[in-house]
């Protein structure tokens, strides 16, 4: 299927159904760089002391309970396609007790008319709902319309995306990060919600989590390298190629950016994503120090097709996930957390 603009679309509009239509059909995975996970085994028990049917995947995360350690990863908004989109992430959200994430609500700022397409409290009264500014728009000055765009769609909390890289491949991207880190600390602060900090694909690593340590934030997605590269999306919705091979893939992968911020960030919630495709990769993920994952572009066709093919995707990777934890020995995230994982070539 090929996604046409329609005419009542302005130029934001346009752009993110760009994005839709060429996360659907084009090559804008990473081609080289994996996200590491595959170099880590969970450590398989023969004799697990586990009944698969009663294993324990709740978790609470930003003051929600969570059915399973998942979240569905920060998509779209403002196109008319995005209200679709939305309303089946987030019916499938709702049946199956997990969180999601909202995409960039900058649009809402100046355009009422787009508020519709993320609008999914009455059909998701109760799931975690995180919404999303990016972190080149932010500013003291924003704020009161971010807290509007945000009580308007009934968000819980914020994620900040930072995408230095996507927006210097971007046709008039936002490229001027200088005072970033002042802003995100000071709205941080001033904000009524929970904050989390996310990357789009490329990966917040040890040096950026540095100059997060006295920052108020709720939670980091380290959402790193190995999936969905934004650097790749970019050149594709403006060349219609890849100019910038090594551009495109470049990145933290998401196991070492994982690994580095909880080093650095011991106590921070921590949401692993990143080319996070299976149950396997999620559990690895838990095993490692992720508080949950999220999944993004898998999701993005099944949401186009209704909630039941959102769900049974879920369903699919949830029951992969339950299967991790049977076969090495632990009845819930604690005891996965405690397993660890080993050195794929040990
Ligand atoms: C169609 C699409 C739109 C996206 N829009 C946003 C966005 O508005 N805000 C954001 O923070 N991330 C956005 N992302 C990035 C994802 O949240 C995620 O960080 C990235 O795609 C890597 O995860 P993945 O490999 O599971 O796709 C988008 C991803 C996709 C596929």
């Amino acid at each position: 299927m090929t996604l046409r603009p329609v005419g009542s679309e302005d130029g934001m509009q346009l752009r993110k159904r760009r994005h839709i239509d060429v996360c659907l059909h084009g090559p804008v995975e990473y081609e080289t760089v994996t996200t590491g996970f595959e170099d880590y085994r969970l450590p398989y028990n023969a004799l697990t002391q586990t009944s698969l049917s009663r294993l324990e995947l709740g978790t609470e995360f930003l003051g929600k309970r969570l059915s399973a350690p998942l979240l569905i990863g920060a998509m779209t908004g403002g196109a008319e396609l995005s209200g679709i989109i939305n309303r089946n992430l987030a019916t499938a959200a709702h049946r199956l007790g997990v969180g999601m994430m909202l995409g960039s609500q900058r649009i809402m700022f100046d355009n009422d008319a787009v508020a519709r397409s993320f609008a999914v409290r009455d059909i998701a009264p109760d799931v975690l709902l995180i919404g999303n500014v990016g972190l080149a728009q932010l500013s003291e000055p924003v704020v009161p319309a971010l807290e509007r765009a945000l009580d308007h769609v009934g968000a819980d909390a914020l994620a900040v995306h930072t995408n230095p890289l996507q927006e210097a491949m971007q046709r008039d991207g936002d490229t001027d990060f200088t005072g970033s880190i002042d802003r995100l600390r000071t709205v941080a602060a001033t904000l009524r919600k929970p904050v989390m900090l996310k990357e789009v694909g490329h990966g917040i690593g040890a040096t950026a989590a540095a100059e997060l340590v006295d920052c108020p934030l709720a939670a980091v997605d380290v959402a790193g390298a190995g999936g969905t590269s934004w650097a790749r999306v970019e050149q594709l919705v403006r060349y219609g190629e890849i100019r910038s091979p090594a551009l495109a893939e470049w990145g933290i992968p998401t196991a070492q950016a994982l690994l580095e911020v909880r080093r650095t960030l011991p106590g921070v919630a921590l949401v692993a994503s990143g080319g996070i495709r299976t149950g396997m990769d999620a559990a690895k993920a838990l095993a490692m120090g992720a508080d949950v994952v999220a999944v993004a572009r898998p999701l993005l066709a099944p949401a186009i097709e209704s909630a039941d093919a959102v769900v049974e995707w879920l369903q699919h990777f949830i029951g992969e996930l339950r299967v991790c934890l049977h076969g090495c020995g632990a009845a819930d995230l604690a005891a996965l957390r405690r397993a660890g994982v080993q050195p794929a070539d040990s």
